[in-house]
């Protein structure tokens, strides 16, 4: 049995060196791909692999297509538009995530971005707090529920839409409960995204929600690109000149925003969000241990297809 690691962004050391762990024990072979430049690379090295163990890499048709023995592939982390569902399900490979695996070091990171942008950048001007400002955090899964607790420890007032979470739900985690997504940019001073990438969330983050924001408004994007309608936010943004713009995945418009915000928006280099050893020990292991358990004793818990 193959196990293949195809990581264009790698995984930390330590977390490979668990999954080994995990495969060594169910006597598997463990293969690697990192950092990988072209398609073509991953199409060879899949072509003997039984299982896979993917992040935010695209397997697509011709992923599966190439992976002729694959058996089962899992997106190590929590967002799995990067597979094609129907492909895996039409060539009998099951396919998994592993949900609130990295959810903290997305949530961690959503403060490490907020605060540089309340402090302006750290360009030595006069910032302001986050301690009382208003939190809207856009769906209430693994990484909004990390982002509330953390938030509190900021003195933070904060609320949640989910479209899927009962009000309630989020009432009892301690968070007051927006009743619709215009009503949390209406009232909060910074929002935080965590939708997934799906048809219906597709460019649903666009001007006329941002524009519902109070003056100093601070979106903050630890989700995926894909949910911004980029040429509508970077209009607004020409219009208020007040709203700042953080994300954690570079958009297609990077450039113009950068040349046209200066001050009022950053994207990192490459998506950080899960770039810890912890959140790559969780994901990579847990990952290991699905195809383990699904492979030996036929488990099929967290199958997305
Ligand atoms: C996720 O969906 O789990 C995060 O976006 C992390 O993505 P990454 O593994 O590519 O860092």
């Amino acid at each position: 049995m193959k196990v293949l690691i195809a990581t264009e962004k790698p995984f930390s050391k330590v977390a490979v060196d668990g999954i080994k762990e995990v495969t060594d024990a169910a006597g598997y072979e463990l293969a690697m791909l990192e950092k990988y430049t072209e398609k073509s690379q991953l199409l060879e090295a899949v072509a003997d692999a039984d299982a896979l163990i993917v992040r935010s890499d695209k397997v697509d048709a011709d992923v599966i297509a190439a992976a002729k023995q694959l058996k089962i592939v899992v997106r190590a982390g929590a967002g799995f538009d990067n597979l094609d569902l129907d492909a895996c399900t039409k060539a009998g490979v099951v396919a998994m995530n592993t949900p609130g695996q990295n959810a903290n070091s997305v949530a961690e990171l959503v403060f490490g971005m907020l605060v540089m942008a309340v402090r302006n950048f750290y360009n030595g001007t006069s910032g302001t707090e986050l301690k009382g400002k208003k939190l809207g955090i856009l769906a209430f899964g693994n990484v909004g529920r990390n982002v509330a607790r953390i938030a509190k420890g900021f003195g933070m007032d904060i609320m949640a839409y989910d479209a899927f979470c009962p009000a309630e739900a989020i009432e009892a985690a301690g968070v007051k409960a927006a009743k619709s997504q215009d009503e949390l940019f209406e009232q909060c001073d910074v929002v935080s995204l965590h939708i997934p990438a799906t048809p219906e969330t597709k460019k649903s983050i666009n001007a006329a929600l941002v524009g519902k924001m109070k003056k100093g408004g601070i979106l903050v994007n630890t989700a995926r690109k894909e949910v911004i309608d980029e040429e509508s936010l970077l209009a607004l943004m020409q219009e208020r000149t007040d709203i700042k713009y953080i994300t954690d995945i570079k958009p297609d418009m990077d450039a113009d925003f950068a040349a046209q915000c200066e001050g009022r928006y950053f994207a990192t280099p490459k998506k950080m969000g899960a770039q810890t050893a912890e959140a790559n020990v969780n994901a990579g292991i847990a990952a290991a241990n699905q195809i383990v358990g699904f492979i030996r004793d036929g488990i099929t818990k967290f199958k997305v297809n």
